[in-house]
């Protein structure tokens, strides 16, 4: 029998109370009535001209953005401190940060990485950080092989009981073109970056709809977005886990779960942890710190985000997407995408 499967399990009610609902439902009737005003307005000819009109258009198309937005999303920020979070690759860069932060937010922790090393320093700096130790698991994890995320899952499990945060975080990069790479760093980007994805998932989903309570977050890439020179793999592995995010979000919902059961994919643009030494930024784009994105990435995860773009006008991606390919190729070439 599959997690979905597990009809028995009856449903929590909504994290936000009813009022809020309510007055939620209120202020999108009274927005849309006022975006009808307000186009009803725009469409006589006459102020087709008036500096006016286009201030209108700019105010109408934000509402609209940041009311769609917010769509979906957790008004507040929940408390992550009743959580058991599984987080992978959490021996050095945006794993080991994200493993502070959540420790500092009441989490306890199992951090895994396939380097010991990196996850005891790890460790000792959860500890310097005020992380009680008897909150804090450790263990070698290869998320490339199945029985290594089985034998992780356990040493999870008998550290703290149920798994109700998975972060899958670990990644590789080879960073050749097509013709450089070899079969073994094809098969391994796959395996670290996509076919974990769906490993830990479906390890951990059941432990999510028996505790009633989980969120299941994708560190992805804007790599993920948009295909770009010498990453193909990488790309190809990160277009993988998007859909895998995508396609679990959408089973919570038809198999009613997503009341209690969260997903967030999130995809960066370059960040400087080491990860893409040597690749060059590009407008307009800066390349961004460790700390604001685990910042962000944490926002995500306790107003339950289904999707983040870092930075916000990367999601300009979506919009270049409706445009002619041959146009799309030329204007990432000039913006320096391809270096
Ligand atoms: N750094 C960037 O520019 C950037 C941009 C977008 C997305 N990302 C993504 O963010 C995530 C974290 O990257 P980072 O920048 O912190 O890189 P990083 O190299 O500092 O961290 C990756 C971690 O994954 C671990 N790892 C590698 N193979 C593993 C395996 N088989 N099993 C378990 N652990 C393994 C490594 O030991 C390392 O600790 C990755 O998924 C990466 O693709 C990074």
């Amino acid at each position: 029998m599959s997690a979905f499967d597990m009809k028995t399990v009856t449903l929590d009610a909504p994290t936000s109370p009813l009022n809020i609902k309510k007055t939620a439902g209120k202020v999108i009737v009274y927005l849309a009535k006022l975006a009808k005003m307000l186009l009803v307005w725009l469409m006589q000819p006459k102020n087709w001209l008036k500096k006016r009109t286009w201030i209108g258009a700019f105010i109408l198309l934000r509402a609209a953005y940041v009311t769609m937005n917010e769509y979906g999303k957790n008004p507040f920020k929940k408390s992550l401190n009743k959580d058991h979070v599984f987080l992978t690759g959490a021996g050095s860069g945006l794993g080991r940060l994200m493993a502070i932060r959540l420790g500092k937010l009441g989490c306890k922790l199992s951090l895994s990485d396939i380097n010991m090393a990196g996850l005891e320093e790890t460790r000792a700096l959860c500890k310097k950080e005020g992380v009680p130790e008897e909150r804090i698991a450790i263990f070698v994890c290869d998320v490339s092989k199945k029985e290594s995320i089985l034998r992780g899952a356990q040493s999870a499990r008998a550290a703290h009981g149920l798994v109700t945060l998975l972060i899958n975080n670990a990644g590789i990069v080879s960073g050749k073109s097509t013709l450089e790479l070899t079969d073994a760093m094809i098969e391994k980007t796959m395996q670290v970056n996509t076919i974990a994805h769906l490993h830990t998932i479906r390890e951990f989903l059941p432990d999510m709809i028996q505790a009633k309570r989980g969120h299941i977050v994708t560190i992805a890439s804007m790599a993920g977005l948009a295909g770009v020179p010498g990453l193909s793999d990488y790309c190809g592995s990160k277009y993988g886990a998007i859909g895998i995010d995508e396609a679990v979000r959408t089973e919570l919902i038809q198999k009613g779960l997503s009341k209690f059961i969260k997903t967030s994919c999130i995809c960066p643009y370059l960040v400087s942890t080491g990860l893409f030494e040597g690749a060059k930024k590009s407008f307009p784009f800066s390349i961004l710190s460790p700390v604001e994105t685990v910042d962000r990435i944490i926002a995500a995860i306790q107003q339950e985000e289904p999707l983040v773009v870092i930075p916000w006008r990367g999601n300009m991606v979506f919009l270049a997407k409706m445009l002619p390919v041959g146009f799309q190729d030329n204007f990432s070439r000039v913006i320096g995408l391809h270096n």
